[in-house]
């Protein structure tokens, strides 16, 4: 029967809808099976199930492909700069010349950052990790900018946005000078966003920063690759944080520490560490892939494996070539591109790697490309924030504008201890 699963169970036949996504995703819909049967789904890690309906980005993990609103993401990341992606993901359209540079100036006008912000800065041990740092900062704009508007139609919801995007590119810049003990750099209506935020980063008074366009759109690309990825694990924590109506900046702020951990926005930096670790112990890498198949060894190869791509991530191609790009650009060698490669060739040819559908992700090259950008290495998760913000925004928009939109409360299978009476402390055995 068509548009219809039929669930047998216990004897008898029950019908459940099966919804259509647009280019061709099924699901069927298991919102009644509860009240209609009894049962639950039980799914660890949500591996296959779908948490909402959305229009703002698609991915087919088989075929490697990723679009964000219909437009793939090799054309953007070859036309587009990271703040025309921002307002496409945001806005569901590219903008018209006169829109972008509305959206431009926004950004510009609100990049400031609020002074008594500073002092929360100088209060961190400086052996702090930036990501934590981050998302307690992002959590504390609410308490500066606390005039959210309720409705997502409002106008003014584009200030809140503009806000963030800009702000906390001011305060990742901040965060790094804070943590060299250096001056700050205030950012620039003359810098677009990208340059502006190398500038904050390695101008200095006593060397002043020279901006290159190369580098400008290195940023770019890496930014525009991170952009969003649909309902990934940080994403997935600003909707369902952000579905008990928690005000916008909490919900981000939950995105950040999330995408902090090493399996996620954090395997950049994982990736080049284990590197220079191959690096470090004479470049023989054939160690680390043994050690990475080893069903004993909890190692990992970072950068490698996918909850979604089963084959190459679309992403790291192009990572890939402006590693090489980049480093040409700039005459420069990293023997750390070196062992990458390497690594890639053995993996890829490697049954254990093809079983298990291995293929290289976004931060198996990225972290070279952080490193000719002249980011140091703790940093890294930190690029890939500024780089998801735009998507964190447009899925928290689009979660609130939701008309069927609920409190996100998963159920759970319980195997834990049957009903019994509780023991007083002095009768326990
Ligand atoms: N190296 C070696 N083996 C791996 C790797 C890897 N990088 N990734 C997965 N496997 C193996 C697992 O050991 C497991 O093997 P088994 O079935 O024989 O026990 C199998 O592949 C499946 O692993 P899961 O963890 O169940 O796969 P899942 O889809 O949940 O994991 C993940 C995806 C977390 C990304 C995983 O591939 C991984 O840990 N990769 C390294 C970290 C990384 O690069 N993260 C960045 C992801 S992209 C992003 O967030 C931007």
């Amino acid at each position: 029967m068509k548009d219809k699963a039929i669930l047998t169970y216990d004897g008898k036949s029950y019908e459940l809808p099966v919804i259509h996504g647009s280019e061709g995703d099924k699901a069927i819909d298991i919102t009644n099976l509860r009240k209609d049967i009894g049962l639950t789904t039980f799914d660890p890690g949500f591996g296959n199930t779908g948490s909402c309906k959305s229009s703002i980005t698609f991915m087919d993990g088989d075929k490697g492909i990723l679009r964000h609103c219909g437009i793939p993401i090799e054309q953007l990341a070859e036309h587009s700069s990271f703040v025309e992606t921002a307002y496409l993901l945001i806005n569901s359209e590219l903008p018209k010349k006169d829109e972008l540079e509305r959206f431009s100036s926004m950004l510009n006008d609100h990049s400031l950052v609020h002074e008594d912000m500073r002092s929360f800065f100088e209060n961190f041990p400086r052996r702090a990790h930036p990501m934590g740092i981050l998302s307690s900062m992002v959590n504390s704009l609410m308490a500066f900018y606390p005039e959210i508007p309720e409705k997502t139609e409002d106008e003014q919801i584009n200030i809140t946005f503009a806000r963030l995007l800009s702000k906390v590119r001011s305060l990742a810049a901040m965060s790094y000078k804070i943590s060299r003990g250096h001056k700050l750099v205030y950012p620039s209506n003359r810098l677009s966003y990208c340059a502006n935020f190398l500038n904050m980063m390695f101008d200095s008074p006593v060397r002043p920063y020279v901006i290159e366009e190369d580098l400008v759109h290195a940023l770019n690309v890496f930014w525009i690759l991170h952009a969003d990825h649909e309902q990934n694990c940080s994403t997935s924590a600003v909707r369902l944080v952000g579905s008990a109506r928690v005000n916008i900046y909490a919900a981000i702020s939950a995105g950040v520490a999330a995408l902090w951990g090493p399996l996620h926005g954090g395997a950049n930096q994982a990736v080049i560490e284990m590197l220079q670790l191959i690096y470090d112990s004479g470049g023989d890498i054939t160690p680390f892939i043994a050690k990475a198949k080893d069903k004993n060894d909890s190692f990992r190869l970072m950068g490698f494996g996918h909850r979604v791509y089963k084959t190459y991530d679309p992403r790291a191609k192009i990572m890939k070539k402006m590693c090489d790009t980049v480093l040409k650009q700039q005459k420069k060698n990293n023997p750390l591109l070196g062992i990458a490669k390497r690594l890639e060739e053995v993996a890829l040819k490697d049954s254990y790697f093809i079983e298990h559908n291995l293929y290289p992700n976004v931060d198996f090259y990225s972290g070279i490309v952080l490193t000719a950008l002249g980011i140091p290495r703790n940093m890294f998760p930190v690029m890939f924030a500024i780089g998801r913000l735009p998507g964190w925004i447009s899925q928290w928009r689009e979660s609130i504008d939701d008309p069927h939109w609920r409190l996100h409360r998963p159920r759970q299978v319980y195997i834990g201890a049957k009903k019994r009476d509780y023991v007083p402390i002095d009768k326990r055995v």
